[in-house]
């Protein structure tokens, strides 16, 4: 009886991984497109692009500047813009007709052109729109030419569909909107989850913002403490803790990070990305000048369970990073490959580096 019962068990989830493979196919949505003239402040607020790079599923209009989701399911943005000489630079990205994040370089019209990216995982229903959004003042203005400076891509990383397979399969466990797993996490559940986590769970994904400054203020003693958010875009597995600030690795696999912050002015911006306790990756801009002015960082890592990730800022006088409620300060991460079960030579590999 036991080996037809587990023969059963085989079978479906082979049927599964069909299912999804087959379905990775049609569940595809994509675009690049840039633009390749400047745009000033107007009425017409949109980001209009005339450049198509990539446009998969066919959701992102060029000519309207909408994408329109297609495939319900987290989706990650990016966008950069060139500051228009002797201009302002306001520009936001929009989900329907709320402001998600800004970018804003500076306002003081400077004569310099450049460029400044941001980038945030969002959860889409089907018919959601997303668009950038330029400030309908003509003190404003976008710089673009042949050099393609103003860009906007995004894709689709996990499609809602895995979520709706899942509750099939933990019927008695639901887990209400909103509660954390702590809450649902007795027993039960967990070695459920464990099921899960083996064969179908694969996806790990956040991001989120911070819609105040931090400001580093001399202690005494050093402290390091992980920048914590206020606002979350999406956190799919919970894998991440927005009051603690810190990402804990349950799927191992390799994943995509990216960070933005504002700088502040007359203080240094020093954010770094730590992995455990080790510095990964910083980020410091040492321009004590009254500019406002944002960075943005992103690298991919290979993470086993349990690791932690999370930004530090250097918590001193004079160190600091700017944010409002346009959330400059934001923190984005997902699994792009989970690590491939029983694959012993590369993790032995991986320990010799
Ligand atoms: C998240 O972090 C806070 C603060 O450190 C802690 O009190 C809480 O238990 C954590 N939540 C979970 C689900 O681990």
């Amino acid at each position: 009886m036991m080996p037809l019962l587990l023969c059963m068990l085989c079978h479906v989830t082979a049927t599964w991984a069909f299912a999804r493979l087959s379905d990775a196919a049609q569940l595809r949505s994509a675009f690049s497109v840039a633009r390749t003239s400047s745009m000033e402040g107007g009425p017409k607020m949109v980001v209009t692009f005339d450049k198509t790079y990539v446009n998969i599923g066919g959701d992102f209009e060029p000519k309207t500047g909408l994408f329109r989701c297609r495939i319900p399911g987290a989706y990650y943005f990016s966008f950069t813009v060139g500051k228009f000489p002797r201009r302002d630079l306001s520009v936001m990205l929009m989900k329907n007709r709320n402001e998600v994040q800004a970018i804003v370089y500076d306002e003081n019209g400077g004569e310099e052109r450049k460029v400044q990216s941001q980038s945030a995982m969002l959860q889409l229903d089907f018919g959601d729109t997303v668009w950038l959004r330029l400030h309908g003042d003509p003190r404003y203005a976008i710089y673009s030419n042949t050099g393609h400076y103003t860009t906007f891509n995004g894709y689709l990383i996990y499609p809602d569909v895995y979520g709706f397979q899942e509750p099939a399969r933990k019927e008695q466990v639901p887990v209400a909107f909103g509660q954390t797993p702590e809450q649902v996490d007795d027993k039960e559940v967990k070695e459920e989850r464990r099921d899960i986590e083996e064969d179908d769970d694969q996806r790990s994904a956040f991001s989120v913002g911070r819609t105040q400054s931090i400001v580093g203020v001399d202690k005494g003693y050093p402290e390091h403490k992980p920048i914590i958010f206020d606002t979350e875009f999406v956190n799919i597995g919970y894998d991440f803790n927005i009051s603690s600030g810190v990402f804990t690795c349950r799927v191992p696999g390799a994943y995509y990070f990216s960070f933005n912050a504002g700088k502040l002015p007359h203080k240094t911006l020093s954010v770094k990305l730590m992995k455990n306790h080790l510095e990964v990756q910083a980020m410091i801009y040492d321009d004590s000048d009254t500019e406002k002015a944002l960075q943005s960082q992103s690298l991919m890592l290979s993470l086993r369970k349990g690791d932690t990730v999370w930004l530090y800022s250097h918590q001193r006088d004079g160190f600091g990073a700017y944010s409002n409620h346009a959330k400059y300060i934001t923190f984005t991460g997902f699994l792009v490959y989970p690590e491939l079960p029983h694959n012993l030579p590369q993790q032995k590999h991986d320990k010799v580096l």
